[in-house]
């Protein structure tokens, strides 16, 4: 069975006080045996670090330069922050593709950073409105996938996790319908399968856009949904933790339906 995980994106919002409001809370509750990772600006992975310490919430980053040291003013390297404790970095969010204007070929090359480091990538991909409107999400996010595949080979992938999140979807209250989302998780899975179906069959695909205590638990129900990635909801503590424990109980659910 697929590791569910539920990873928290806090974007560029927190402050220390947020932390020690946030992270205690989280750090008591148990939700075992979802995988919590939580992805706060880099300014605070230090403090997040020591707050979850000996804890079983597992810390990332929302991003990391392609490079490892040098002249790149403002850019934080894979070694720093794994030296900080993160596990998990995000890599390819849509809004530093579209803010920042990362390309495929650039996430790819952060990707590598990642992997090579021994952390765990996660990338984000996910097609705007307008694509899906055009009927062009599969050639988007097949694209997005690609760029990994060709460059680095689908063994690049096998300790990836891979985070589907439309643009339109994202910050809106606006959430794919679990079929919807299903659909392309599916679609998705069975392209790298082409390429390993065993690197396919273990990577966990998790839905971002939008979710929350509410929502979760229907996703989660769908069988290529492995966890989702949380914005907003993630910066409330008691509905990031309602978030998690509905993906807990539907995974003991599941587990005790089974024969
Ligand atoms: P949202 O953000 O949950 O606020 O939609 C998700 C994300 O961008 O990762």
């Amino acid at each position: 069975m697929r590791q569910k995980l539920i990873i928290a994106n806090w974007k560029m919002n927190g402050s220390t006080v947020l932390l020690e409001r946030l992270l205690p809370p989280l750090v008591r509750t148990s939700v075992k045996p979802v995988q919590v990772v939580v992805c706060p600006p880099m300014a605070y992975l230090a403090q997040a670090g020591a707050l979850l310490a000996g804890s079983r919430i597992m810390l990332g980053a929302q991003n990391a330069s392609e490079h490892n040291s040098g002249a790149y003013t403002g850019e934080t390297s894979v070694t720093m922050v794994k030296e900080l404790g993160c596990k998990y970095v995000l890599v390819g969010h849509s809004e530093r593709r579209h803010h920042y204007g990362e390309t495929d070929d650039l996430v790819a090359d952060k990707f590598a950073s990642i992997y090579k480091a021994g952390l765990v990538p996660v990338l984000c991909i996910g097609e705007t409105e307008a694509e899906r409107d055009a009927n062009k999400t599969r050639e988007v996010v097949l694209r997005q996938v690609d760029a990994i595949l060709e460059k680095l080979g689908p063994c690049a992938l096998f300790n990836a996790v891979v985070a589907y999140e439309p643009r339109w979807a994202i910050g809106t209250g606006n959430t794919a319908t679990p079929e919807q989302a299903q659909s392309v998780h599916q679609m998705v899975r069975e392209h790298i399968s082409e390429a390993d179906p065993i690197v396919a069959r273990h990577m966990p695909i998790l839905y971002g856009g939008s979710v929350n205590a509410d929502n979760i638990a229907d996703l989660l129900a769908m069988p290529d949904i492995d966890g989702g990635l949380v914005g907003g909801a993630s910066l409330e503590s008691e509905e990031f933790i309602d978030t998690c424990r509905a993906a807990r109980l539907l995974r003991n659910s599941m587990e005790e339906s089974l024969p």
